[in-house]
C-alpha cells in the first residue's frame, strides 16, 4: 500500500497490519477492499487478543463472586467503563450505561425517561436524516402515549435546515433527538450549537453518536448533551455492547428499564429496591468479554489518535467526492467534504444499487446497497436505495481509486 507521504496523517502500513482480515483475498489474486465500516468496522488484533485472553485466563461473572477470577473479571469490565468515560470527555463512569448497542441505548431513554416524563401532546423533535433507531422508538411512544413528533427538514445539499430547526424549537419541545453524523449523507451536524439552542428552548437533548464516536474526536461533556448513544462494533470493538451516557440527575430519577439480577439492591416477594448507577440500568449478566474488547478498541484508537483518524478520513472522502464527479451518470448525496465524514452514498441514473454492489463485490470491493436503515431520508430524495461506500482508518487512497475503477466496470457492463 502507498499513500502520498505529503498527505499522510497516519502510518497506514502499521494500521493495516493490525487488522488480520485485511490480508484476506476474496478470490485468488483479488484482495478485500472493505468499504462498509459504517455498517460495522473491522477488528484489530489488539481487540481480538484482549477478548481471547479474557476468556482464556479470567472468565467469570462480574459483581458477584469473591473468588480471584470474579474479582479480575470485574476489574477488567469496570476499567472498560472508565475508559469509555474518559474517551468521550465524561468525568464519572457512573454515567456510562452498557447496553447491547446504540439502538438499545435510545430505546432505554424512550422507555424509561420518556415514559416517566412525557405526556399526551408533548412534542419531540427529530430530523429527517435519522437512522430508524432514532425514529421508531419515538413512533412507538407516539402511538402509545400520544406524544407528537416533528422533523427538522434536510436541504437539497444534505444539511439540516436550521430555519426549520429554529421554528420547531419555538413550539417548546420536551425532547430534541438528532444524529451527530448521518449514516447515509455523512453530514456532521453542529451538535454543540443544536444542544445549546434546544436547552434554551427548555428541551432535553439526546444525540445518536453511532457514526461519530468511531470517526471524530467527540467530547460529550463539551457538547453538553443530556443523553448520548453509540455502539462498540463500529469503533473497532465487538458486537453486542453499546453505550448510553446520561446526565446523572436524569439517570437518578429515571425508573429502571429491564428487571432482573444486578439492577437491584434488595428484592422481596412484593417489591425491589433498585441498584445505584450505573447498575440500575444493567439487568442480567452484562457483555463482559465485549466490554473488555471495547476497552481494547479505545486503547487502540487512542494510540492512533482520533484527530489523525478524522484527518485521514477527510483525505479519503475528499478524494472520493472529486473522483465520483468524473463518473458519468452518478449522483452523490450529502454535503461537500467540509461538512461530511467518511461516507459517500450515490446512485446511477439507470443501474440498481444492488447490481452496483454485486459487481463491485466480484472485484473484492465491499460496499452496502439498500436504504441503510434510513428509509425516510431516501424517500426525501426520491430514492428506494443507494450504494454506500464508507471509510475508516485502514482504508487507502488506492482503495478509493479501485472503487472508481470498479464503477467504470459497472458502467461498461450496463452500457
Ligand atoms: N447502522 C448501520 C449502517 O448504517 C447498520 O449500515
Amino acid at each position: 500500500m502507498h499513500i502520498d507521504p505529503d498527505l499522510a496523517v497516519l502510518d497506514i502500513e502499521y494500521v493495516r497490519g493490525q487488522f488480520p482480515v485485511l490480508s484476506r483475498e476474496i478470490k485468488p489474486g483479488v484482495p478485500l477492499i472493505y468499504l462498509d465500516s459504517a455498517a460495522t468496522s473491522q477488528k484489530p488484533r489488539q481487540v481480538i487478543e484482549a477478548m481471547s485472553t479474557y476468556y482464556e485466563s479470567q472468565n467469570a461473572n462480574v459483581h458477584r463472586g469473591i473468588h480471584r477470577l470474579a474479582e479480575e473479571a470485574t476489574v477488567s469490565f469496570e476499567s472498560a467503563r472508565e475508559k469509555v468515560a474518559q474517551f468521550i470527555g465524561i468525568e464519572s463512569a457512573r454515567q456510562i450505561i452498557f447496553t447491547r448497542n446504540a439502538t438499545e441505548a435510545i430505546n432505554l431513554v424512550a422507555h424509561s425517561w420518556a415514559r416517566a416524563n412525557l405526556k399526551k401532546g408533548d412534542l419531540i423533535i427529530l430530523t429527517e436524516m435519522e437512522h430508524h433507531s432514532n425514529i421508531v422508538p419515538w413512533q412507538i411512544l407516539a402511538q402509545e402515549r400520544g406524544v407528537r413528533l416533528a422533523f427538522v427538514s434536510v436541504t437539497e445539499d444534505g444539511l439540516l435546515d436550521l430555519n426549520s430547526f429554529h421554528d420547531l424549537l419555538g413550539e417548546k419541545p420536551r425532547l430534541v433527538a438528532f444524529t451527530h453524523m448521518s449514516n447515509m449523507l455523512g453530514t456532521v451536524n453542529p451538535v454543540k450549537e443544536m444542544t445549546r439552542l434546544s436547552h434554551d428552548a427548555g428541551a432535553v437533548v439526546l444525540i445518536d453518536g453511532a457514526q461519530a464516536v468511531p470517526h471524530l474526536p467527540v467530547n460529550v461533556g463539551d457538547i453538553g448533551a443530556d443523553f448520548y448513544a453509540f455502539s462498540a462494533h463500529k469503533m473497532c470493538g465487538p458486537t453486542g455492547i453499546g453505550v448510553l451516557y446520561g446526565r446523572e440527575d436524569l439517570l437518578e430519577e429515571m425508573p429502571p428499564f429491564l428487571g432482573g439480577g444486578d439492577m437491584i439492591k434488595r428484592v422481596q416477594l412484593e417489591s425491589f429496591t433498585a441498584n445505584d448507577l450505573p447498575y440500575k440500568f444493567e439487568a442480567g449478566t452484562p457483555p463482559i468479554a465485549e466490554g473488555v474488547g471495547l476497552g481494547a478498541a479505545i486503547d487502540f484508537l487512542t494510540s492512533i489518535g482520533m484527530d489523525a483518524i478524522h484527518q485521514h478520513e477527510k483525505l479519503l472522502i475528499g478524494r472520493m467526492l472529486d473522483r465520483l464527479e468524473e463518473v458519468p451518470g452518478v449522483r452523490v448525496y450529502g454535503p461537500s467534504a467540509d461538512h461530511k465524514g467518511g461516507v459517500a452514498s450515490f446512485s446511477f441514473v439507470d443501474i440498481h444499487p444492488h447490481d452496483v454492489a454485486q459487481i463491485l463485490d466480484s472485484h473484492g470491493i465491499a460496499v452496502r446497497a439498500g436504504h441503510h436503515c434510513a428509509m425516510p431520508i431516501h424517500e426525501k430524495f426520491g430514492l428506494p436505495a443507494t450504494t454506500r461506500a464508507s471509510f475508516y482508518l485502514y482504508n487507502t487512497v488506492e482503495e478509493v481509486d479501485s472503487l472508481i475503477e470498479g464503477l467504470y466496470k459497472v458502467k461498461e457492463i450496463f452500457s
